[in-house]
């Protein structure tokens, strides 16, 4: 196995609490890993070397929240929402009906190149949500297609109730609990129910959730986005990795969140495409909650699939600062997935890496829209050639 030496990092912001920030710093690659991490001075020999000529070093973005799996797209919707119309649940199930409609190869197709168009913009670690199938053979194509793109896939049955299950909400709610979570959990490492008005109440979201866990699957809950309610508690009193989205948040929701190890995620693409108020992320990071920031990339509420303007959004609206943001973006993201081998940068990680056309992380936030992403590296693999 050969190694790689990167050279002349101007700042290599770590995220690991001994090492920190090093200025003027190299790191050894050995295939998938990193191997060594220093002073630039003090770089041991490799058998091939690349210097970054001062640029800053990043660990890769780890996106914990999105939906890639899905055809078409509601430009009409986004239209009509910035002339007033209101965002609601409802607008899922026109994509559920051209997800049905579209092929596997198609399906495939449409998720890697979103996945192609994250790892330009610095994205490593893409977790992908099912949701758009909705029938037992769409969820489980749904949740196929996402395994091949990810190993942190989630079964998302309970994102809305189909149509053809319209006043028979207990009758889809048996069907995502029992077979067509059998269908998916073999693709998937957890699972997902959208707690929330015109979605699912906190006693389906309970049995759905249960079903998942004694599956073996890890819980993640879409809670608190439309309205205040009571799915950020049930995330807590169920140990899920994730309460996402925490839009609507109570002084009991904060405390709970704080008291727990259930991570707040964060998505302000969807406050932004939704005409939304954001999030409070002071409050939870003031009270000692754990934050990621995610894109939610999905059609309907937040066609981004970029982190970095996700990072600018909770600068500027949310109250973080840039390195809360950047924090939120990597470590949290490792964290809401309960994984220490990604979003940090230390011996034994994954060389998952993102060098900015920048001196610091500040200017994610300070230059917002600009393409800062000079070169990714995941696996330690080169992504994006530094210029190209
Ligand atoms: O996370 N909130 C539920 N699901 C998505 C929206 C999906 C859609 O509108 O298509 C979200 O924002
Ligand atoms: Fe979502």
């Amino acid at each position: 196995m050969s190694t790689t030496a990167l050279t002349g990092i101007g700042l290599l912001v770590t995220h690991d609490p001994e090492l920190g920030e090093l200025p003027d710093a190299a790191l050894v690659i050995d295939d998938d890993r990193i191997v060594w991490v220093g002073p630039a001075a003090e770089v041991p020999d490799a058998d091939e070397s690349s210097d970054l000529d001062g640029r800053c070093v990043i660990p890769g973005f780890v996106d914990s929240h999105t939906h890639l799996v899905f055809a078409g797209d509601r430009a009409a919707e986004f239209e009509a929402r910035m002339s007033g119309q209101p965002y609601t649940a409802g607008g899922i199930r026109s994509t559920v009906a051209a997800t049905r409609a579209a092929t596997d190869e198609d399906l495939t197709s449409h998720a890697a190149g979103l996945i192609a168009e994250m790892l330009a913009s610095g994205t490593t670690t893409t977790e992908i949500k099912t949701g758009y199938g909705l029938s037992t053979v769409d969820e489980e194509r749904s949740a196929h297609v996402a395994s091949r793109l990810s190993g942190d896939v989630t079964f998302l049955g309970a994102h809305v109730v189909p149509p053809e299950y319209a006043d028979r909400t207990d009758d889809y709610v048996a069907l995502v609990a029992g077979p067509m979570l059998e269908a998916c959990a073999p693709y998937c490492r957890w699972i997902d129910v959208f707690c929330d008005r015109d979605a699912f109440d906190v006693d389906q979201a309970r049995t759905i959730l249960t079903a998942g866990a004694a599956r073996g699957l890890g819980l993640r809950v879409h809670a608190n986005q439309l309205a205040n309610g009571p799915a950020v508690q049930l995330a807590v009193e169920l140990a899920a990795a994730s309460a996402d989205h925490c839009t609507h948040l109570s002084d009991a929701d904060i405390d709970a969140l704080a008291g727990s190890p259930t991570v707040a995620t964060l998505l302000p693409g969807a406050e932004f495409s939704t005409r939304s108020p954001y999030p409070d992320a002071r409050r939870l990071l003031d009270a000692g909650a754990t934050v990621a920031l995610a894109t939610d990339c999905n059609p309907g509420s937040s066609y981004t699939s970029n982190m970095a303007f996700c990072i600018a959004l909770a600068v500027r609206e949310m109250g973080m600062t840039p390195a809360e943001a950047l924090w939120a973006a990597t470590t949290g993201g490792a964290r809401a997935l309960r994984r220490d081998d990604v979003g940090v940068i230390m011996v034994g990680a994954r060389a998952d890496l993102v060098a900015l056309q920048a001196p610091s992380p500040v200017h994610l936030a300070y230059r917002p829209g600009v393409p800062l992403i000079a070169a990714t590296w995941k696996g330690g693999q080169p992504i994006t050639a530094i210029g190209g």
